[in-house]
């Protein structure tokens, strides 16, 4: 099921890449993702973290769920000051994404960590910006964990939470029940004002109140 029509995807997509950032190692950052058929968020959500970023000024942003480093470059390049916390559970990944960071001048700006998401995260409080991007089962689970770690007015951003469209179906896979819980919650528990950016896969914004 497609979440935006392909010719307004292509549309937005053209509009996105007429920008102009530092090329250079988003272009090889994404030819990866392309190679290896991996999971990044793309240009077009990348963006839009940036904006938030720029917009809310944070000092700290926690990513559960890295990957190699293209969602955190987003946040990294955005931050005047402070610095996005990198987590992962594949060593080889983070790896990665030091080297892209080295590359793009931007080291001082992360925190690199290896593990469970979900215990590591906890370490950290005060949360301006927290991003999910981790397995999709646990995206209820890791907002019941964190919620009290976000800062006041603290956003939450979630990646891949209309799933392919899946969550409009009546009958759903444990994944999908994860995101509509989830989805469900940002919504309906009184802690945070949330909206659904369809684009892409649907990008949730939650502010803390
Ligand atoms: C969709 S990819 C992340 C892509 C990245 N946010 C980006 O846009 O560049 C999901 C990543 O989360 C990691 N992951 C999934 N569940 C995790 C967990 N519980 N703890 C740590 N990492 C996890 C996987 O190893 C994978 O690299």
């Amino acid at each position: 099921m497609f979440i935006v029509s392909p010719d307004i995807e292509r549309y937005i997509q053209n509009l996105t890449e007429s920008m102009s950032f530092d090329n250079d190692i988003l272009l090889q950052m994404e030819d990866y993702a392309k190679q290896i058929n991996f999971p990044i968020v793309g240009r077009q959500v990348g963006v839009l973290l940036y904006i938030f970023t720029k917009l809310k000024k944070p000092k700290l942003v926690v990513e559960m769920g890295s990957g190699y480093g293209y969602s955190a470059y987003w946040f990294a390049k955005a931050l005047d000051d402070g610095k996005v916390v990198l987590i992962d559970f594949q060593q080889k990944n983070i790896d990665m994404a030091k080297q892209y960071f080295e590359k793009a001048g931007l080291l001082d700006k992360a925190e690199f960590r290896v593990g469970d998401a979900l215990e590591i995260a906890k370490e950290y409080k005060n949360i301006d910006i927290l991003f999910l991007d981790l397995e999709k089962i646990k995206y209820f689970e890791a907002i019941k964990v964190m919620e009290e770690n976000l800062s006041k007015d603290g956003l939450v951003i979630a990646d891949n939470v209309l799933w392919y469209g899946n969550v409009v179906l009546e009958e759903t896979d444990r994944k999908t029940k994860a995101i509509k819980d989830f989805n469900e919650y940002m919504f309906r528990s009184g802690k945070f004002v949330s909206q659904i950016v369809p684009l892409r896969d649907g990008v949730l914004i939650g502010l803390r109140i």
